[in-house]
């Protein structure tokens, strides 16, 4: 169930064009089991009626601070204790501005300022105003006030330039709502995840690589994130969107992506290698393309370092886990892995087949540890990246507590 049912969320909208993705983030908010009451600036009303958003909550908009009515109905300081958590998207440079010098001229602000519980700003703007400095000693402030920041993204913007300033959509925005608002089993917590295939150079256009999309790494990256972690991800070559909260690492090849995830492990208190990792690539790649005159050829393999095996053997290893694909006898060659490696825990799947394993949007994993084993049974990538971190984080804090 997810933790946003029965909620109070107070969604602050300001006067950006992102405003209009704040309708999908009311839809979402509120389909989430969460009760939505919206606050609009007056500039905001000239990007979305209040209707809109009126219809969506199903609630009143409130929009004025001097108005007695509404004052009688629901004034600033009532709005500001009904929420469980305050959530301003879009956030302008001038409400931010604003928010950090404690301006309470419009009803918004003064409910900010009147606020006991945790605010949110997920910011929108330009690209320069958000890289000015004046807006990123604002967000730095805010910030350092416990204010919780989510994004801006990057990418193309209305005015046409491109850079950072987007606002990030409803529904990573409702995903750290949630964070913010559930247990955070993770808490305190860093986590290394691999993610992805790798390709193994043969020639400059021709690589070798694996079926990996990298979905169950990514998942359980958002996951981990979402139970209050800081990620580091070390992704192959993919064409998803990392979670924006990641710090993301790509590599490419078994070489590449060893020197990545040994070099951070000891920095990291949890390793997952989700990631589909080349046992063995060309000895040498050629310079050049090579030629199809013969009719036949033959390329010779080499292993590849063994990098979970590293990583569990390291003198200050992280709490391990292994991933193990395997097309029969699961349980039993994950238990070996689990073992020879020295690996904390062990996630098995079983791959090849209709559902499940490398490029599904489901998965069923057999998790087994030093004393004891969990089946999780088909589900979303989703679904099972969420059981998995709560699985590991009991095992990891279990460890930590003797
Ligand atoms: O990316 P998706 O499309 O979502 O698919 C998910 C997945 C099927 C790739 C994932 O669930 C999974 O099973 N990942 C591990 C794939 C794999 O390479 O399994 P393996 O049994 O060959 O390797 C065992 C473990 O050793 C893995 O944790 C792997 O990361 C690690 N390994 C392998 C070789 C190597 N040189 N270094 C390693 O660290």
């Amino acid at each position: 169930m997810s933790i946003l049912v029965g909620k109070h969320i107070l969604l602050g909208v300001t006067g950006g064009i992102a405003a209009y993705k704040s309708c999908e983030l009311t839809r979402q908010l509120v389909l989430a089991g969460s009760s939505v009451r919206v606050v609009m600036t007056r500039a905001a009303t000239s990007f979305v009626a209040p209707l809109s958003f009126q219809a969506l909550s199903g609630n009143p908009v409130s929009l004025e601070l001097l108005d007695s009515e509404e004052e009688l109905a629901m004034g600033h300081i009532q709005l500001a204790r009904w929420a469980d958590l305050i959530l301003i998207a879009p956030a302008t440079a001038d409400f931010m501005a604003k928010l950090r010098v404690g301006i309470a001229d419009e009803l918004l602000s003064a409910i900010c300022l009147a606020a006991l519980v945790p605010i949110v700003l997920a910011p929108a703007m330009n690209q320069a105003m958000w890289s000015n400095p004046a807006t990123q000693d604002n967000a730095a402030c805010l910030s350092g006030r416990g204010i919780g920041l989510l994004g801006p993204a990057e990418g193309g913007q209305a005015c046409g330039e491109t850079g950072l300033g987007r606002m990030m959509e409803p529904a990573d925005i409702c995903r750290a709502v949630q964070k913010y608002l559930g247990k955070k089993s993770l808490s305190g917590c860093s986590v290394l995840i691999s993610a992805g295939p790798t390709r193994e150079a043969i020639d400059p256009v021709r690589y070798l690589t694996n079926r990996s999309s990298g979905k169950m790494g990514y998942h359980l990256a958002q996951a981990a994130i979402d139970a209050g972690a800081k990620v580091t991800l070390v992704s192959g070559p993919v064409s998803l969107l990392p979670p924006v909260e990641a710090n993301l690492v790509r590599v490419e090849s078994a070489a590449e992506m060893f020197d990545a995830v040994v070099g951070l492990a000891t920095h990291h208190d949890i390793y997952i290698g989700t990631a589909a990792v080349a046992d063995y690539a060309p000895i040498v790649a050629a310079n050049e393309k090579i030629k199809k005159n013969a009719e036949s050829m033959d390329i010779r393999l080499t292993r590849t370092r063994d990098i979970l095996a590293t990583v569990a053997n390291l003198p200050s290893k992280p709490y391990t886990v292994g991933f193990a694909a395997e097309t029969d006898q699961v349980e039993s060659y994950a238990l070996a892995k689990l073992k020879n490696k020295r690996l904390d825990m062990i996630a098995a799947n079983r791959v090849g087949q209709p559902q499940g394993g490398f490029d599904s949007e489901e998965n069923a994993l057999w998790v087994g540890w030093n004393g004891g084993e969990k089946k999780l049974t088909m589900a979303s990538k989703h679904v099972i990246a969420i059981q998995l971190i709560e699985l590991i984080s009991e095992n990891y804090r279990a460890k930590h507590s003797t």
